[in-house]
C-alpha cells in the first residue's frame, strides 16, 4: 500500500485546518488508499428522510450495474469529518458528540447496509463496526503523526476488507442468578427462529446450567484440549447441535460448546499456568467468520472465566433484577471498572456495554421508582467516583430525556415457563408464544435493526 500522497496531504495540512480543507485534502486520499475510488463516494449522503448528511458514504462498485453514484444505495462505510480546530481526543465533549453524531447516521434508513463507520479531523481517527443495531469501537481513537499513519491505515484497511461476520456477546453480572444463562439460551433460540446462524458458548465450568439446560452432559476433555492446545481448528465434536423441528420439514438449529469436565474440575490456578484470558478470544477468532452471533455464558464473580468471556466479547449484556440492588450496583461496577479493565488490555476500545435490561420478577409501578430511585443514587456516584468518574446515565437509561417522566429500562418480567424450560432442557422460545414475544422484543431493543 503506497501512503506516500496521504502523508504528503497531512504534511500540507496547515495547524487548525477547517473542515473542507481536511476533506479536499487529507480525507478525499484517506478513502483512495483504503480503496474507494470517485465512482464509489458520495459527499454529503444523505443518511434517512430527514435533512442528516453524513460527510462521505463509500463502497466498493462490484460491475456496471452497480455503481454506487448512480444507486446512491447500500453504503458500506459512513466518514464524519471535522476541522483541525475540533478536538477529537478521547472523552472530549466534541469527541462524543461526533461519535454520537456517527451512530445516530449509521442506524438511519439509507445506511441499513454500513458496515463500518470513521471519525477524524485528521489529528485524529477511530473506526468503528456496525452489527444489526450495535455499534462499537473496531479500534482506538488513534492520534495520528506522519511516522504512524501507514500503520493506523493498515490497520484500518485490514479489518474493513476482512469482515467478520459475527457479533460477541458476553452476557454477564457478577451477582448471581439475574438470568445470565437464561438469557444466553433463549435469545440464541430467539436469534435462531429469526434466521441468524448461533453459537453458544457455556464458559461457567464450575456450574455447567447452560450444557444441562439443554440436556447434554459435561464429560470428556475436548473444549479444555481445544483451549490449552492451543489448536487453531475447533475439534470435531466440539461445536454440538441443539436442534427443534416445530413441524414437519421445518428446523430450528443452534450451536452450543457445551463445557467438559475438566474444565470443571481444573483448579483455576493451574489452568491459569496453561493459558490467559486471552485465549478463548484467540480460540474463537475463526468462528466468528461463520456465525451471526456467538454467545457465551459467563459465571457470576470477576475471575478467570468471566474475564475471559468479556476479553473474548465485542459487546457485554447485562441482566439485573430491579428489587436487588446489588445487582445493579454490580451492574455499575462491570461498565466502570471491569470492563475498562479489559479494554485497557485489548487496545482496540473494545468491548462495551449494553444498556442494562430487568429479568425476572414482576414490577409494580412504586417498585419500579423505588429502583429508579436507587439508579438515580448509582449514576450521582459514579460521576463523583474518585478512581473512576463517569456518566452511567446512557448504560441506564439509553432513552433519557429530561422531559421523559419514566426513562424507561427494557424488561423481561417474571414468566413461569421461562422459570421451568431447563427442566424440559428446551429454550423456554421454543415452548411458548409469551416467551418468544419477551425475547423477541429483546433482540429487537438491542441487536436487530
Ligand atoms: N424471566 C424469567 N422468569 C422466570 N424465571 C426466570 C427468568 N429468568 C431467569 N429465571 C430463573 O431464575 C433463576 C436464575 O436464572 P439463571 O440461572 O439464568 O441466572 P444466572 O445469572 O445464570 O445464575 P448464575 O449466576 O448462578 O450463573 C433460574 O431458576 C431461572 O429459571
Ligand atoms: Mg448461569
Amino acid at each position: 500500500m503506497d501512503c506516500s500522497k496521504i502523508k504528503q496531504a497531512l504534511l500540507s495540512l496547515p495547524d487548525g485546518a477547517s473542515e473542507p480543507i481536511v476533506c479536499s485534502l487529507f480525507i478525499s486520499e484517506l478513502l483512495k488508499v483504503l480503496g474507494f475510488d470517485a465512482m464509489g463516494t458520495i459527499p454529503e449522503f444523505k443518511t434517512g428522510s430527514g435533512g442528516n448528511k453524513v460527510d462521505y458514504a463509500v463502497r466498493k462498485n462490484l460491475n456496471n450495474d452497480d455503481i454506487f453514484i448512480q444507486t446512491k444505495s447500500n453504503p458500506y462505510l459512513l466518514l464524519e469529518a471535522k476541522g483541525k480546530h475540533i478536538n477529537l481526543s478521547p472523552n472530549s465533549g466534541h469527541y462524543n458528540s461526533t461519535v454520537k453524531q456517527l451512530k445516530g447516521y449509521l442506524l438511519e434508513p439509507n445506511c441499513k447496509s454500513a458496515k463500518w463507520g470513521i471519525i477524524s479531523n485528521a489529528n485524529h481517527i477511530q473506526l468503528f463496526r456496525k452489527h444489526g443495531k450495535v455499534i462499537h469501537p473496531a479500534l482506538p481513537c488513534l492520534e495520528i503523526t506522519p511516522d504512524n499513519l501507514d500503520k493506523i491505515i493498515t490497520a484500518i484497511k485490514h479489518k474493513i476488507d476482512n469482515p467478520k461476520k459475527a457479533l460477541t456477546v458476553a452476557i454477564y453480572n457478577n451477582k448471581g442468578g439475574v438470568g445470565k444463562t437464561t438469557t444466553t439460551v433463549n435469545l440464541a433460540a430467539i436469534l435462531t427462529r429469526l434466521g441468524k446462524k448461533t453459537l453458544i458458548v457455556d464458559f461457567d465450568p464450575n456450574q455447567q446450567d447452560l450444557t444441562h439446560s439443554l440436556g447434554l452432559e459435561s464429560t470428556g476433555d475436548t473444549f479444555y484440549s481445544w483451549l490449552v492446545n492451543k489448536n487453531s481448528k475447533p475439534p470435531s465434536g466440539l461445536i454440538k447441535p441443539c436442534k427443534v423441528s416445530p413441524k414437519k420439514g421445518m428446523v430450528w438449529q443452534f450451536d452450543i460448546i457445551a463445557n467438559d469436565e475438566k474444565l470443571q474440575y481444573i483448579e483455576e490456578e493451574n489452568l491459569r499456568q496453561l493459558i490467559n484470558f486471552s485465549r478463548l478470544r484467540q480460540a474463537l477468532e475463526p468462528l466468528t467468520y461463520q456465525y451471526d452471533y456467538i454467545l457465551i455464558d459467563s459465571p457470576p464473580n470477576w475471575r478467570f472465566f468471566s474475564k475471559s468471556a468479556i476479553y473474548a466479547a465485542d459487546i457485554v449484556l447485562i441482566p439485573t433484577k430491579h428489587n436487588s440492588i446489588f445487582s445493579l450496583e454490580n451492574a455499575a461496577t462491570v461498565i466502570k471498572r471491569f470492563i475498562p479493565e479489559i479494554q485497557r488490555q485489548r487496545k482496540d476500545g473494545s468491548p462495551i456495554a449494553l444498556p442494562i435490561f430487568f429479568n425476572g420478577e414482576s414490577m409494580t409501578e412504586a417498585a419500579k421508582l423505588v429502583a429508579y430511585k436507587a439508579i438515580n443514587k448509582i449514576i450521582a456516584q459514579g460521576k463523583k467516583d474518585k478512581h473512576y468518574p463517569i456518566d452511567l446515565t446512557t448504560y441506564f437509561y439509553p432513552k433519557f430525556s429530561p422531559a421523559k417522566k419514566d426513562p424507561h429500562i427494557f424488561s423481561i418480567p417474571s414468566y413461569a415457563t421461562i422459570a421451568n424450560a431447563a427442566f424440559a432442557r428446551l429454550p423456554a422460545v421454543y415452548k411458548n408464544k409469551i416467551a418468544t414475544e419477551h425475547y423477541l422484543a429483546l433482540a429487537k431493543e438491542y441487536f436487530l435493526q
